[in-house]
């Protein structure tokens, strides 16, 4: 294949837990490789406005435990004016950028995939979400981190409401997914989810509730997918339909912060290495991944197509175990 042998490279990014893990893994490999690295501050609207640091070996120095991004980070709603894209493209130009690894979810991936089938700006993508809603992907970076972060919190509410005995409803982040809630549900042994992949029945779960309460069962920690429902309209309905008194929690942006744990911190080291690698051998439009332990790469198509995954098994599990 032609290419552009590639000597300097950006990185952009979103945040979430591994980010920075990842940053580091791509500048040191790049180092190793000759390749000069430039990070990109605030995403895509610092690409937009020319906003760019220099990255060596020692800058990322210390941050494989941070979470969070050290380049910091925007959901850019600019980069969906094509003006702004052209701008974008420039800014890579006149920095004499000859490859783009963009890190974050599904927004992040669309906008590499503008650049990369529009604009032709050679880019590998490495996927990077709490809510693991990355089509083709196992598991984003940061995922892990999220539910491990989210399962602390619970274990915490499970002590006031097996002290109280209470109804707690709990709302976790995951946008349309619902990864995040089937994991936390099914590790803390949580009686009942709420996910945007399954219907619901609200009276069958009352009269669950109820029926369990009449033979001394006190307290139910009830997950709620954001992307189904508000946790504070379930934990209503539940007091005006049991007359059990409930709480509710909303564990927000906890969630997508934190130390990364370890399997994040091994996933975004390998990835990074991959990604740059992919990058010098002329690979684009691509996304990594893992894949059985193996290191992989699909097409970013294919990864901004919506994620259907699969919940019954988990979900039967959770109610056989409840
Ligand atoms: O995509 C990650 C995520 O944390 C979602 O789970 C959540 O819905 C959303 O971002 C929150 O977005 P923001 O930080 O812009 O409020």
């Amino acid at each position: 294949m032609n290419f552009e042998p590639v000597n300097k490279i950006a990185i952009l990014t979103r945040d979430c837990a591994g980010i920075n893990a990842t940053i580091r893994s791509v500048v040191r490999t790049a180092d190793r490789q000759n390749i000069e690295v430039m990070g990109i501050l605030n995403g895509y609207d610092g690409l937009i406005d020319n906003t760019l640091i220099h990255l060596d070996r020692r800058s990322v120095s210390g941050i494989i435990n941070n979470g969070g991004t050290i380049l910091k980070t925007s959901r850019s709603k600019r980069f969906f004016l094509k003006s702004n894209q052209a701008k974008a493209v420039h800014t890579l130009k006149t920095n004499n950028i000859n490859g783009l690894i963009v890190i974050g979810g599904d927004g992040s991936l669309q906008g590499a995939h503008i650049l990369a089938t529009i604009y032709h700006i050679p880019i590998i993508s490495i996927p990077a979400t709490i809510d693991n809603d990355i089509n083709g992907v196992d598991l984003a970076i940061g995922a892990n981190t999220a539910v491990n972060v989210a399962l602390d919190a619970l274990d915490k509410i499970r002590d006031t409401a097996t002290s109280l005995e209470r109804i707690f409803v709990v709302e976790v982040m995951g946008r349309n997914c619902g990864y995040l809630a089937l994991q936390v549900a099914l590790a803390d042994g949580c009686e009942e989810v709420l996910l945007p992949e399954k219907n619901y029945d609200i009276d069958a779960m009352c009269d669950e509730i109820k029926k369990g309460n009449s033979k001394g069962k006190k307290s139910w920690i009830i997950i709620v997918a954001e992307g189904k429902a508000k946790g504070e309209d379930i934990a209503r309905i539940i007091t005006e339909k049991t007359c059990l008194e409930t709480r509710v929690t909303v564990l927000g942006h906890i969630q997508r912060g934190g130390h990364p744990t370890a399997l994040d911190r091994i996933m975004a080291s390998r990835l990074g290495y991959f990604a740059v690698r992919e990058l010098k051998n002329g690979v684009t439009d691509r996304c990594v991944c893992l894949k059985n332990d193996e290191l992989i790469t699909i097409p970013l198509e294919t990864a901004i197509q919506p994620k259907k995954i699969n919940v019954d098994l988990s979900y039967k599990l959770i109610k056989f175990l409840s």
